[in-house]
């Protein structure tokens, strides 16, 4: 952690000169908060302003995404229909609020799938618009993945097929069309995607879907003053923030339980904006999951930093709240989500020994054989120094083999500002950070990483299956604006 800031500050002091006084007063008293934006212009202006999130008034209770049912299931073998749709949503009281949704008005179903099942899904696209189906973090082939190659025209459908070969995750699936990810997953397409195995089935951990293993996708969303999303009105090139808090597409909603130790699998499904989560009273909690599977042992935080598409599985004890109810809060202390506890809590418990994460020593010492820089802000965002070229493959690998890249989030004289790195069709695992061994929070699988202007990381990448994938930073105005190269594995 130390390390991080210490280069931020560094490069935020260079910048201080160029931004005008109050952001120059808003970096000082705010100093963590502001890595993520630090923008300036030749000028000495401010550009891309990040809007400010109102605290999360908690009048709604929060609500979960159903679960997805199959429209068959025979042994290892189950099928699925998504549709893509629009849709109406009363997300404010006596108005409707256009939106899109998978099989409903706004995000998605859960799709629960289990290691080792054989997986048909029929997607439909009922769209008035092309879209793609992707399935973040899933290790599929390059033909199931559903990255822009695989457009689906407005009222179009396709079937793909594969089998989950990776171990229990907490996944989630969005579309992925060239220059249009952003505004769709803005108007609500975006579902959660678990995988359980056998270990997961077993172990001792809070587990009940909506009852004390609970679903939160984090999105911050603008409402025009007639209650509608209106992407391209608030849309920002450098990542679009909201100011209001949807959390399981129910705005301004706040988690009512009676037990006394939860789970939450938490989803950073903005499109931009970075959470340091963590607890008012000072609530101990312990991360047991990253991206792609459980950690080996419960990891107790102070703070964590999810970027736009990761997630984070944690514990929380409520036995120390005084009082019946607590926040989930951002680093500036904004409520991201109320928390009410009724009296009778109930007691659950937890293991401590989640899982086996073995590592090859030697690649410790491996030399990277792929070097990604990502650089600039605004229109000027590269992946080495290029723009995505859908007919350009940018790297090759092959299947199976563990390489090692480096990922660096380089500072230009523009100054720099954190981009959260994700690969399609691997589970990696993060070597270092900057030289050094990588934070808690960061020493499971993971196929996205956050880093701040100046950090450098190593990661091991296997690709289990064949095919094209794409890599690309997922402040989603930046995917769409070619901060993303493809690589090919054969
Ligand atoms: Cu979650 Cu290529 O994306
Ligand atoms: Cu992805
Ligand atoms: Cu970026």
């Amino acid at each position: 952690m130390k390390l991080k800031w210490t280069m931020a500050i560094v490069a935020t002091s260079v910048l201080l000169t160029a931004c005008n006084q109050a952001q120059t007063e808003k970096e000082n008293t705010n100093s963590k908060e502001t890595h993520s934006m630090m923008h300036t212009k030749q000028n000495g202006a401010m550009d891309h302003e990040q809007k400010k999130l109102q605290n999360n008034t908690g009048e709604n209770t929060l609500t979960f995404p159903a679960v997805l049912q199959p429209d068959a299931k025979k042994g290892n073998h189950v099928t699925y229909t998504i549709t893509a749709q629009t849709g109406k949503s009363e997300l404010f009281k006596g108005h409707q609020t256009e939106t899109f949704g998978y099989n409903g008005s706004l995000l998605g179903q859960t799709l629960r799938l289990e290691e080792g099942q054989d997986v048909t899904i029929h997607l439909k696209n009922k769209l008035k618009e092309a879209t793609t189906f992707h399935w973040h973090g899933l290790e599929v082939s390059g033909d199931a993945d559903g990255g822009p190659h695989k457009l689906i025209e407005a009222g179009g459908e396709q079937t793909i097929h594969f089998k989950v070969t990776q171990q229990a995750a907490t996944l989630w699936y969005h579309p992925h069309p060239m220059g249009n990810t952003a505004q769709q997953v803005y108007k609500g397409l975006a579902g959660l995607l678990y995988i359980d195995d056998m270990k997961s089935k077993a172990l001792d951990i809070p587990k009940t879907y909506g009852e004390d293993d609970f679903p939160i996708i984090l999105q911050d969303r603008t409402f025009t003053k007639d209650q509608q999303l209106v992407y391209k009105d608030v849309a920002n090139i450098d990542g679009t923030y909201g100011d209001t808090m949807m959390i399981n597409g129910v705005v301004n909603a706040a988690l009512h339980t009676d037990k006394k130790l939860v789970r939450l699998r938490i989803l950073n499904g903005s499109n931009a904006r970075n959470y340091h989560v963590h607890f008012d009273q000072n609530i101990a909690f312990t991360q047991i999951a990253t991206d792609g599977g459980f950690l080996e042992t419960p990891k107790k935080m102070s703070d964590l930093l999810l970027g736009a598409g990761e997630r984070a599985e944690i514990l929380v004890d409520f036995s120390k709240v005084k009082g019946n109810s607590l926040n989930l809060v951002d680093q500036d202390g904004t409520v991201l989500m109320p928390i009410q506890l009724s009296k009778n809590v109930v007691t659950s418990s937890a293991t401590t020994k989640l899982n086996t994460i073995n590592t090859d020593e030697k690649l410790y010492e491996q030399e990277a054989s792929k070097v990604v820089k990502m650089e600039g802000m605004g229109e000027n965002v590269t992946i080495n120094g290029q723009k995505f070229d859908e007919n350009r493959i940018d790297f090759t690998q092959k299947q199976g083999a563990t390489e090692v890249w480096e990922i660096e989030n380089a500072i230009t004289d523009e100054g720099g500002m954190i981009h959260p790195f994700h690969i399609h069709g691997t589970q990696f695992q993060v070597l270092s950070i900057n030289g050094e061994k990588p934070e808690a929070s960061l020493q499971g699988y993971k196929d996205t990483i956050t880093l701040q202007p100046g950090q450098k990381a190593k990661i091991a990448v296997t690709f289990p299956y064949k095919g094209t994938y794409m890599f690309h930073c997922h402040i989603l105005e930046h995917e769409d604006n070619g901060m993303m190269g493809q690589i090919q594995v054969k």
